[in-house]
């Protein structure tokens, strides 16, 4: 739960009409269109999408380094446009790509942070050895960073981000790269960063598991416009349809199974059948719970020995595709 230290149910960021063209006429480029958004303090955000749907170039506007074409944000009471330095004192960010000096060791590279950021020699120096602790890489801070693994690297720019206690963090495709064991150091830290500490955290990503795992909300990028709002579950729940039950049965019989499970409940346009990867797996889209209760019956009665009936729990993922194949169907509304 969080500690409090930031104030919470109050809006951490506003867009109005946020849009961003990059070149004029023939090679005028929409990164970001219209896009309106609130952000609550002490929530993880996803903006998820793929490759140029416009995740950076949002992150970019709101902290102040990129001038809109269109439209305004208010990012913690402030216009980045404005405000920037201001804005960047209460806020921090990983980019992309963190750039970090390779000869510089850890604990260096925070404390020299931390006094950019104004603190004295002893407050860094105090600074950097609590982030050190809290990143586990005490054991490694007075080794060059030139000497780190990549997951080393992005947990050392991750506690880079913080050296000023930042209310709000951007991060953007903070696991990019890692190895799954490193990726998930790295949805801790968030989770630590967020639900402890009530920091609001933007996080960008194209990981779908990812953002299921961190984000509270996610709003879905789509060629710069935004085409879903809402939360992971939400979002899964209202483009899925209808739930998945997923039957095991004795594989030798899984044709005839499925034969008996078309003549039960084929006729139905809503509900869709086939067989699953797995052998002697068969999927049933779409049913409700009558749909569900025949094809049960019509198993039972053609004497096919059931293993399983297991509901699958919708995924972001299915939502994901569902919207970015259909992207004619436009905005789902919240
Ligand atoms: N400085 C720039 N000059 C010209 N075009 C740009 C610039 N920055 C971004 N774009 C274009 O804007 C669109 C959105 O890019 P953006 O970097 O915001 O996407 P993204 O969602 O972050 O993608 P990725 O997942 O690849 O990081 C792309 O078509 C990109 O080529
Ligand atoms: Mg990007």
């Amino acid at each position: 739960m969080p500690d409090g230290r930031f104030p919470m149910s109050e809006i951490a960021l506003t867009t109005r009409r946020l849009g961003r063209t990059f070149g004029t006429g023939d090679r005028a480029v929409r990164a970001l269109e219209g896009l309106e958004l609130e952000v609550r303090r002490g929530e993880v955000f996803g903006l998820l999408g793929h490759n140029g749907a416009g995740k950076t170039t949002t992150v970019r506007l709101l902290n102040g380094v990129l001038k809109p074409t269109t439209g305004s944000a208010t990012v913690l009471g402030l216009d980045p446009q404005v405000d920037g330095p201001a804005l960047r004192e209460r806020s921090g960010v990983l980019t992309e790509t963190p750039a970090l000096d390779e000869r510089l060791e850890a604990r260096e590279t925070l404390a020299l942070f931390g006094r950019i950021f104004g603190l004295g020699a002893r407050a860094a120096a105090d600074r950097a050895a609590a982030l050190l602790r809290d990143f586990g890489l005490e054991d490694r801070a007075d080794e060059p960073v030139a000497a780190f693994s990549k997951g080393m690297k992005q947990r050392l720019a991750l506690a880079r981000t913080l050296v000023h206690e930042p209310e709000l963090i951007f991060l953007d495709e903070p696991t990019e790269g890692l190895d799954p064991v490193a990726a998930r150091e790295v949805h801790e830290l968030v989770r630590t960063m967020t639900r402890q500490q009530g920091r609001t955290v933007v996080l960008c990503t194209h990981n779908l598991v990812e953002a299921q795992r961190l984000c509270d909300r996610v709003a879905v990028l789509q060629r710069g416009a935004m085409v879903a709002l809402g939360t992971p579950a939400e979002l899964a729940r209202r483009l899925q349809r209808g739930r998945r039950v997923r039957f095991t049965v004795a594989v030798e019989r899984a044709a005839e199974a499925l034969a008996a499970l078309r003549a039960a409940v084929g006729g139905d346009a809503a509900i869709d059948l086939h067989a699953g990867e797995d052998a002697g797996t068969l999927h049933l889209d779409g049913a409700g719970p009558e749909g569900v209760a025949a094809a049960v019956a019509a198993l039972v009665a053609a004497e096919v020995p059931v293993h399983a009936v297991v509901p699958q729990e919708p995924s972001l993922e299915d939502a994901y595709f569902a919207l970015v194949e259909r992207p004619a169907e436009g905005t789902v509304a919240p």
